[in-house]
């Protein structure tokens, strides 16, 4: 063996030795924020888990900024802040990164009210609104209401002075008139596949119970849980990180090409750079 060949089988068998030992790290003692952010049941068998967390449950690095769901309402079901409204979560998928919500609001009604508790929501940046429309909640306006406007009419059976008075989706021809005819209203998004040809209270109270479907492009997660890791963020650092049995990783718990390549013997070693 001349110099230059054994200088590369040192540095082989160092590397190699290196990468068993990176291994066999991940066998021993649990690594805390590994099991700190394990998926967690939210009611409703809903399963919680990157990009979501649970405020007061888990710490916010095992979820997307943004994405703090709270378990602790009293009727049970999860929810998410939409600013101005809470909003029931359901149908979390993973795999096509979206679910649905519905305003909470609706937990409260009985057939004597048209949820006057509705408020404005914005729509926050964190996610995508691909089937969403608005849909205006229009109150104190003229009486008698202009004809063709009647058929917008909400009426609950109640005399609730703070109930709606019409219900008009902004892509209604009549909805600029709804707006000049009401001094006071609210948007509410809604699903844009709804029925758009019912009017009325039926059909409203349907199109809020609905609710409507929001996706996500949050970090992708799915290499690190592949690789058995749980996913999470670092706000101070503003990252991405793949929470491993042995310690934090950028993006999964997979040794780095180089040493699965040299354990699984696919690479020799004068076919690496190494120097
Ligand atoms: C929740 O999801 C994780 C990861 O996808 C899975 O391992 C676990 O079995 C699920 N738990 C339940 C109760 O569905
Ligand atoms: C969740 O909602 C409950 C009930 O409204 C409230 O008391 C609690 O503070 C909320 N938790 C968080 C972490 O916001
Ligand atoms: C959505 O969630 C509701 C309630 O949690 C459930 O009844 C319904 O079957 C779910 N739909 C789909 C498509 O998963
Ligand atoms: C539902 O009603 C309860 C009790 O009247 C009230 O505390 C709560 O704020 C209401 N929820 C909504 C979303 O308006
Ligand atoms: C609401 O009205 C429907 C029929 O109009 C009735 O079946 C139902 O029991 C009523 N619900 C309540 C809470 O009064
Ligand atoms: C999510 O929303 C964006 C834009 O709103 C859209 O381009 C994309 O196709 C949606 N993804 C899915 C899976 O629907
Ligand atoms: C939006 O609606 C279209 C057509 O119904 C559907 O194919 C798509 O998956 C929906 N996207 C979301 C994010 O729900
Ligand atoms: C409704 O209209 C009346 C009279 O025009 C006004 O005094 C009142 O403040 C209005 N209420 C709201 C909530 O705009
Ligand atoms: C709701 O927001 C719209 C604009 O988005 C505004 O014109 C309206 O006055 C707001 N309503 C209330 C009650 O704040
Ligand atoms: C986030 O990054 C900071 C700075 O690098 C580090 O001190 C902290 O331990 C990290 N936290 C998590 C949960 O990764």
């Amino acid at each position: 063996m001349n110099k230059s060949n054994m200088y590369t089988f040192l540095t082989s068998s160092d590397l190699f030795i290196f990468c068993l030992i990176l291994l066999s790290r991940k066998s021993s003692a649990a690594d805390y924020w590994h099991e700190e952010c394990q998926p967690k049941n939210c009611g409703n068998g809903l399963n919680i888990t990157f990009p979501f967390y649970i405020q007061g449950v888990q710490e916010s690095y095992c979820g997307y900024p943004g994405f703090e769901l709270n378990c602790t309402k009293g009727h049970g079901y999860p929810t998410i802040r939409l600013p101005g409204n809470d909003y029931i979560v359901e149908n979390i998928s993973y795999s096509s990164r979206s679910f649905r919500v519905y305003n909470s609001a609706v937990l409260n009604t009985s057939n004597r009210t048209c949820l006057p508790q509705i408020r404005n929501t914005t729509l926050p940046t964190a996610f995508n609104y691909a089937n969403v429309t608005l849909l205006y909640l229009l109150s104190n306006c003229t009486k008698p209401l202009p004809d063709d406007l009647s058929r917008y009419q909400v009426s609950c059976g109640s005399e609730n002075r703070d109930d709606w008075d019409l219900a008009i989706r902004d892509k209604d021809e009549n909805s600029q008139n709804g707006l000049e005819n009401c001094k006071k209203h609210v948007v509410a998004p809604v699903d844009a596949h709804g029925d758009d040809h019912e009017n009325g209270m039926g059909n409203y109270m349907k199109i809020i119970r609905r609710g409507f479907v929001l996706n996500w492009t949050a970090s992708d997660c799915s290499k690190c849980q592949e690789s058995g890791g749980v996913c999470g963020f670092n706000t101070s650092v503003y990252q991405f990180k793949c929470f491993c049995p042995d310690r934090p990783h950028s993006v999964s718990c997979m040794p780095g090409k180089l040493c699965s390549h040299l354990l699984s013997g696919k690479v020799l070693i004068n076919q690496l750079n190494c120097t």
